[in-house]
Protein backbone atom coordinates (compact mmCIF):
# COMPACT_ATOMS: atom_id res chain seq x y z
CA UNK A 1 0.00 0.00 0.00
CA UNK A 2 1.51 3.37 -0.87
CA UNK A 3 1.46 5.62 2.06
CA UNK A 4 -0.76 8.72 2.11
CA UNK A 5 1.79 11.79 1.33
CA UNK A 6 0.80 14.47 4.15
CA UNK A 7 0.83 18.16 3.85
CA UNK A 8 3.27 20.09 5.86
CA UNK A 9 2.20 23.74 7.57
CA UNK A 10 4.63 25.67 9.02
CA UNK A 11 2.93 28.60 11.64
CA UNK A 12 4.43 31.75 12.41
CA UNK A 13 2.70 34.31 15.07
CA UNK A 14 3.64 37.17 17.24
CA UNK A 15 0.95 37.47 19.47
CA UNK A 16 -2.29 35.32 21.04
CA UNK A 17 -2.55 33.19 18.87
CA UNK A 18 -5.91 32.64 18.33
CA UNK A 19 -5.85 31.90 14.89
CA UNK A 20 -2.88 29.77 15.24
CA UNK A 21 -4.99 27.55 17.75
CA UNK A 22 -8.49 27.69 15.50
CA UNK A 23 -5.59 26.15 12.60
CA UNK A 24 -4.77 23.34 14.62
CA UNK A 25 -7.99 22.15 15.68
CA UNK A 26 -9.63 22.52 11.98
CA UNK A 27 -6.91 20.17 10.64
CA UNK A 28 -6.77 18.35 14.17
CA UNK A 29 -8.22 15.04 12.84
CA UNK A 30 -7.26 14.96 9.45
CA UNK A 31 -4.11 12.79 8.65
CA UNK A 32 -3.05 14.64 5.40
CA UNK A 33 -2.52 17.69 7.01
CA UNK A 34 0.19 17.82 9.32
CA UNK A 35 0.82 21.31 11.60
CA UNK A 36 5.13 21.11 11.51
CA UNK A 37 5.60 23.77 13.74
CA UNK A 38 4.75 27.12 15.13
CA UNK A 39 7.53 29.72 15.06
CA UNK A 40 7.23 32.94 16.73
CA UNK A 41 9.41 36.03 17.01
CA UNK A 42 8.44 36.71 20.87
CA UNK A 43 9.92 34.70 23.75
CA UNK A 44 6.14 35.28 25.67
CA UNK A 45 3.35 35.26 23.07
CA UNK A 46 0.84 33.58 24.15
CA UNK A 47 1.03 31.58 21.24
CA UNK A 48 3.75 29.51 23.04
CA UNK A 49 1.02 28.63 25.96
CA UNK A 50 -1.78 27.54 23.40
CA UNK A 51 1.03 25.35 21.19
CA UNK A 52 2.07 23.86 25.15
CA UNK A 53 -1.56 22.90 25.77
CA UNK A 54 -1.96 21.88 22.26
CA UNK A 55 1.22 19.30 21.67
CA UNK A 56 1.78 21.66 18.69
CA UNK A 57 5.91 22.09 18.45
CA UNK A 58 6.75 25.54 18.83
CA UNK A 59 10.08 27.59 18.66
CA UNK A 60 11.23 31.27 19.33
CA UNK A 61 13.67 32.63 17.21
CA UNK A 62 15.33 36.18 17.82
CA UNK A 63 16.85 38.43 15.19
CA UNK A 64 19.65 37.16 14.36
CA UNK A 65 18.63 33.84 13.69
CA UNK A 66 15.98 35.99 11.35
CA UNK A 67 16.95 38.25 9.62
CA UNK A 68 20.78 38.58 9.67
CA UNK A 69 21.72 35.20 9.47
CA UNK A 70 20.22 32.16 7.67
CA UNK A 71 19.07 30.30 11.20
CA UNK A 72 15.21 30.65 10.12
CA UNK A 73 15.69 29.40 6.52
CA UNK A 74 17.58 26.69 8.03
CA UNK A 75 15.11 25.72 9.98
CA UNK A 76 12.33 26.37 7.64
CA UNK A 77 14.21 23.96 5.00
CA UNK A 78 14.38 20.87 7.77
CA UNK A 79 10.64 21.23 8.24
CA UNK A 80 10.07 20.77 4.38
CA UNK A 81 6.43 22.73 4.45
CA UNK A 82 4.11 22.80 1.63
CA UNK A 83 2.56 26.08 2.80
CA UNK A 84 4.03 28.57 5.25
CA UNK A 85 1.60 30.97 7.08
CA UNK A 86 1.14 34.18 8.51
CA UNK A 87 -0.99 33.99 11.44
CA UNK A 88 -0.66 37.65 13.11
CA UNK A 89 3.01 37.83 12.33
CA UNK A 90 4.64 41.30 12.86
CA UNK A 91 7.70 41.41 11.17
CA UNK A 92 8.49 41.98 7.62
CA UNK A 93 9.29 39.01 5.79
CA UNK A 94 13.06 38.87 4.80
CA UNK A 95 14.04 38.87 1.01
CA UNK A 96 16.10 35.35 1.40
CA UNK A 97 13.35 33.51 3.13
CA UNK A 98 11.30 34.99 0.67
CA UNK A 99 13.51 33.55 -2.81
CA UNK A 100 13.75 29.90 -0.69
CA UNK A 101 10.12 29.31 -0.70
CA UNK A 102 8.28 31.54 -3.31
CA UNK A 103 4.53 31.68 -3.87
CA UNK A 104 4.43 29.29 -0.25
CA UNK A 105 3.78 32.25 2.04
CA UNK A 106 0.73 33.85 2.66
CA UNK A 107 -0.91 36.05 5.13
CA UNK A 108 -3.61 37.03 6.29
CA UNK A 109 -4.79 40.79 7.41
CA UNK A 110 -7.63 42.09 9.30
CA UNK A 111 -9.16 44.71 6.73
CA UNK A 112 -9.94 44.56 2.90
CA UNK A 113 -6.64 45.38 0.79
CA UNK A 114 -5.33 47.69 -0.32
CA UNK A 115 -7.17 49.86 1.99
CA UNK A 116 -6.11 49.74 5.58
CA UNK A 117 -2.66 48.28 4.97
CA UNK A 118 0.96 48.75 4.86
CA UNK A 119 3.39 50.07 7.85
CA UNK A 120 2.16 50.11 11.20
CA UNK A 121 -1.78 49.09 10.09
CA UNK A 122 -1.53 46.12 12.56
CA UNK A 123 -3.77 44.85 15.29
CA UNK A 124 -6.39 47.34 16.98
CA UNK A 125 -4.61 50.24 14.75
CA UNK A 126 -6.31 48.86 11.68
CA UNK A 127 -9.74 48.75 13.40
CA UNK A 128 -9.12 52.38 14.48
CA UNK A 129 -8.41 53.24 11.94
CA UNK A 130 -11.63 52.24 10.35
CA UNK A 131 -13.49 52.93 12.69
CA UNK A 132 -12.31 56.94 12.10
CA UNK A 133 -13.69 56.47 8.99
CA UNK A 134 -16.95 55.13 9.72
CA UNK A 135 -16.72 52.42 7.21
CA UNK A 136 -20.03 50.60 6.78
CA UNK A 137 -17.74 47.69 6.48
CA UNK A 138 -14.62 45.53 6.78
CA UNK A 139 -13.04 42.21 6.64
CA UNK A 140 -10.05 40.00 5.94
CA UNK A 141 -7.85 39.29 3.18
CA UNK A 142 -5.47 36.47 3.03
CA UNK A 143 -2.77 36.77 0.39
CA UNK A 144 0.45 36.03 -1.01
CA UNK A 145 3.37 37.44 0.70
CA UNK A 146 6.29 39.40 -1.06
CA UNK A 147 8.41 42.19 -0.53
CA UNK A 148 6.02 45.00 0.03
CA UNK A 149 4.02 44.99 3.23
CA UNK A 150 0.12 43.95 2.64
CA UNK A 151 1.13 44.03 -1.77
CA UNK A 152 1.46 40.00 -2.77
CA UNK A 153 -1.63 38.85 -4.81
CA UNK A 154 -4.92 38.50 -3.17
CA UNK A 155 -6.34 35.18 -2.76
CA UNK A 156 -9.57 35.57 -0.69
CA UNK A 157 -11.41 38.10 0.89
CA UNK A 158 -14.51 38.38 3.08
CA UNK A 159 -16.65 41.03 3.87
CA UNK A 160 -18.88 42.26 7.78
CA UNK A 161 -21.08 44.77 7.99
CA UNK A 162 -20.29 47.91 10.45
CA UNK A 163 -22.80 49.71 12.40
CA UNK A 164 -22.05 53.14 13.97
CA UNK A 165 -22.17 51.37 17.42
CA UNK A 166 -19.35 49.19 16.78
CA UNK A 167 -16.14 50.04 18.49
CA UNK A 168 -13.21 49.21 17.89
CA UNK A 169 -13.01 46.35 19.92
CA UNK A 170 -16.72 45.36 18.48
CA UNK A 171 -14.89 45.92 15.20
CA UNK A 172 -11.56 43.22 16.32
CA UNK A 173 -14.00 40.60 17.21
CA UNK A 174 -16.36 40.54 13.69
CA UNK A 175 -13.30 40.60 12.05
CA UNK A 176 -11.68 37.54 14.29
CA UNK A 177 -15.05 35.59 14.02
CA UNK A 178 -14.46 36.03 9.93
CA UNK A 179 -10.64 34.97 10.06
CA UNK A 180 -12.18 31.66 12.28
CA UNK A 181 -14.23 30.81 9.76
CA UNK A 182 -12.04 31.50 6.51
CA UNK A 183 -8.74 30.91 7.13
CA UNK A 184 -8.51 27.00 8.09
CA UNK A 185 -10.79 26.44 4.77
CA UNK A 186 -8.58 28.98 2.24
CA UNK A 187 -5.10 26.85 3.51
CA UNK A 188 -6.92 23.67 3.24
CA UNK A 189 -7.48 24.78 -0.34
CA UNK A 190 -4.21 26.12 -1.22
CA UNK A 191 -3.16 22.63 0.38
CA UNK A 192 -4.97 20.51 -2.01
CA UNK A 193 -4.04 22.55 -5.36
CA UNK A 194 -1.25 20.04 -7.15
C1 LIG B 1 -5.41 38.83 13.44
O1 LIG B 1 -6.45 39.75 13.44
C2 LIG B 1 -4.66 38.87 12.16
O2 LIG B 1 -5.44 39.20 11.06
C3 LIG B 1 -3.67 39.95 12.39
O3 LIG B 1 -3.29 39.79 13.73
C4 LIG B 1 -4.35 39.20 14.46
C5 LIG B 1 -3.80 38.01 15.19
O4 LIG B 1 -4.69 37.53 16.14
N1 LIG B 1 -2.63 39.95 11.41
P1 LIG B 1 -4.34 36.18 16.91
O5 LIG B 1 -2.94 36.30 17.44
O6 LIG B 1 -4.49 35.05 15.93
O7 LIG B 1 -5.36 36.09 18.00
Amino acid sequence: MVAQSTKRVVLFASGSGSNVENIVHYFQERRDVTIAMVLTNKRDAKVLDRCNRLNISALYFNKTAFSKSHGVVDILKGLKPDLIVLAGFLLKIPENLLHQFPDKIINIHPALLPKYGGKGMYGKHVHAAVKANQEGETGITIHYVNEQYDEGAIIHQAKTTLLATDSVDTIAEKVHQLEFAHFPKIIDQLLQQP
